[in-house]
């Protein structure tokens, strides 16, 4: 691979121009394209929004005409290779008389997964692929995308902002009713600082949905927007998981609802289901867990009102919907839930210099915990950020790019194998 330090500065362009996808492309990857003609001059750019449909390379070429013939073309991301909702890239590549493509990664698609270089070489362009540090920024960008179109299910990251002894509350206060809304942050005083909290912003807009446990609600009443102020193509959708719909219709999420509030239940009583819908809220209800799980390995039957929603359940649904990265923000019982159904890939977590101590303040995750040092949950792959005091740990607890793993019984043997990328 031999690019150099022009091309490094045309594939960041490009990298920048896919950034302005961002909130934009969903579900579709972040895509940005630039153009040079045979003398090195750009030529023409582009930048994918889903509405717009034209992918990247095929705006950049529109916007070129003549001048593409002969260049180069920088992209983010590999050129499709399949007909989705547009015709392939590649075909448009040729086409245009482009020499030369210069990508920071391979796409992810099981559809594409390298058949668009391979068209290009075989058309007599040359490829080359980037590596080193624009490569890990252009995997980076579309982890989300890479998750969703292996597994079908979003990219979970859970997020929690804590004290330097892992508190994520100080001790709850007393309430009148399980339903009562206590008092939200600000009144409270925040644990991070106002940096962190702005970052925690910049998360929510690069999300699809985001989501807490009516524990949550009822303890903050928080509105669980994208205050960024920037554009997006879908709202983000508000989740909260609450089984037996204990959703205060006073409180500022469904006060603010407006179709992109969505309550995952077990059990839903009509009237205040109905009560919920007309004020613009939906209501799912979702298989229980673990009543479901214990009667599918044909175990004992688990009283159902001791089960809550099933949080791959909720995953998979999510995928259903095309939502490709989804945010948890806890609260405590819902970090659990997330954690130990497996479901969350990277965790961003904040930490503001302070200690709370004692035993009555709110803990990161509740629940039984892991119980022994090797089954921990294990962040790999760390990156440290500081924001004013305050600082963040962003890892990962499974790799957003690894192919899927599927169990397929073997037609003559009851144990099954497991094929990779199927
Ligand atoms: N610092 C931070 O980053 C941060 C962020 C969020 C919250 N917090 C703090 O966390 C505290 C609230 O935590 P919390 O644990 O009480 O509330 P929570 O985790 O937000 O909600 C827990 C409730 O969610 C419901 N739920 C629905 N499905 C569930 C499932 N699959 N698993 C577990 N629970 C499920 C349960 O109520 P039902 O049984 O009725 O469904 C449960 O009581 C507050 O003090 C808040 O300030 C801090
Ligand atoms: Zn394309």
């Amino acid at each position: 691979m031999s690019i150099s330090v022009q091309d490094e500065k045309h594939l960041r362009a490009a990298l920048e121009l896919a950034r302005e996808g961002i909130a934009l492309c969903s579900p579709n990857p972040a895509v940005g394209a630039v153009i040079t003609d045979k003398d090195g001059n750009i030529g023409g750019t582009g930048s994918h929004r889903y509405e717009g449909r034209k992918h990247a390379e095929v705006l950049a070429i529109e916007q070129a005409g003549s001048r593409a013939k002969g260049g180069t073309l920088y992209l983010n991301l590999e050129p499709c290779s399949h007909t989705g909702r547009t015709g392939p890239c590649t075909s448009a590549v040729f086409d245009a008389g482009i020499k030369r493509v210069v990508a920071a990664m391979p796409d992810p698609n099981p559809a594409v997964g390298g058949r668009g270089f391979e068209q290009l070489r075989g058309a007599g362009v040359v490829v080359e692929v980037a590596d080193g540090e624009l490569r890990a920024e252009a995997r980076r960008l579309n982890e989300s995308f890479a998750k969703f179109i292996q597994h079908r299910t979003p990219l979970v990251t859970l997020k929690a902002g804590m004290t330097l002894d892992g508190k994520i509350a100080p001790p709850p206060g007393e309430q009148d009713s399980p339903t009562a809304l206590g008092i939200a942050g600000a009144s409270m005083g925040w644990i991070t600082s106002e940096e962190a909290r702005a970052h925690v912003q910049t998360l929510r807009h690069e999300s699809d949905a985001i989501l807490v446990g009516v524990g949550t609600i009822v303890a903050d009443d928080p509105l669980l927007t994208d205050r960024t102020e920037l554009p997006r193509r879908r709202p983000l959708l508000r989740i909260i998981v609450d089984s037996r719909l204990r959703l205060p219709l006073e409180s500022r999420v469904v006060k603010t609802a407006k179709d992109d509030v969505i309550v995952f239940c077990g059990f839903a009583e009509e009237s205040h289901k109905r009560e919920l819908e007309s004020r613009g809220v939906r209501v799912e209800q979702l298989p229980l867990y673990p009543a479901s799980w214990a009667l599918a390995a044909g175990g004992r039957p688990v009283k159902s009102s001791d089960s809550r929603p099933d949080m791959r359940s909720l995953a998979k649904r999510l995928g259903e919907m095309e939502i490709t990265s989804l945010l948890v923000e806890g609260g405590a019982m819902i970090n659990w839930a997330a954690l130990s159904s497996e479901i969350v890939d990277k965790v961003f977590l904040y930490y503001s210099p302070k200690i709370l101590a004692g035993t009555g303040a709110v803990p990161s995750a509740t629940g039984e915990g892991f119980r022994r040092m090797n089954e921990a949950a294990h962040v790999k792959n760390l990156t440290l950020h500081r924001f004013g005091e305050d600082f963040a740990v962003e890892g990962y607890l499974k790799d957003p790019y690894e192919a899927r793993l599927q169990v397929v019984p073997a037609p003559e043997s009851r144990t099954g194998q497991i094929y990779e990328g199927v």
